[in-house]
């Protein structure tokens, strides 16, 4: 999986996926999740990465996997969706709960389980993300309380969206 997933992404897109793994693996423990489904979610959540807008359109089309509405307005989140069918389809991973924290580790789900709020904690606060306000704060949140570190890193990513003018969507039509 290693060597498929260097092969398929920049070797910054690698980077950040190594710290997520690592970052992934420690709060499994410290929240007792299981390890390895932690460790490969980790690793393969921004497989997707590589591929461009058609092909990925494309391939969560061919598995069947259902987009929020307006989220294909937004390419940038298209890898999530898509990286949940490669996982499956190029890395052999057929874990429905490490399917689903990698469908979620963008925008999130609605009832999220504990493995969806590691990776998607995990993503955002990664030893090699470059320092901004409240980054320190979910770090330490992530070792209480995984869910409430969700709702932090939700919260700065929506303060983040207005402050550039992007717009925000609900998922909760999903
Ligand atoms: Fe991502
Ligand atoms: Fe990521």
């Amino acid at each position: 999986m290693l060597l498929k997933l260097k092969a398929a992404i920049s070797e910054h897109r690698f980077a950040h996926s190594m710290g997520v793994t690592e970052t992934a693996v420690r709060l499994a423990k410290v929240h007792g999740a299981d390890v390895e489904k932690c460790r490969i979610a980790g690793l393969l959540h921004d497989c997707a990465k590589g591929m461009s807008t058609p092909d990925m359109l494309k391939i969560i089309s061919e598995y069947n996997i259902k987009l929020y509405p307006h989220e294909a307005d937004y390419p940038h989140l298209l890898h999530a969706p898509a990286g949940r069918a490669l996982a499956e389809r190029d890395y052999g991973v057929t874990d429905e709960e490490i399917l689903s924290a990698i469908r979620a580790h963008t925008v999130g789900a609605v009832h999220m389980g504990l493995i969806d709020a590691i990776i998607f904690v995990a993503d955002f606060i990664e030893p090699n993300r470059k320092p901004f306000d409240g980054l320190d704060e979910a770090r330490k949140l992530a070792q209480k309380d995984i869910f409430a570190a969700v709702d932090k890193c939700r919260q700065l990513t929506s303060e983040y969206c207005k402050a550039n003018g992007q717009k925000l969507f609900s998922i909760e039509q999903y």
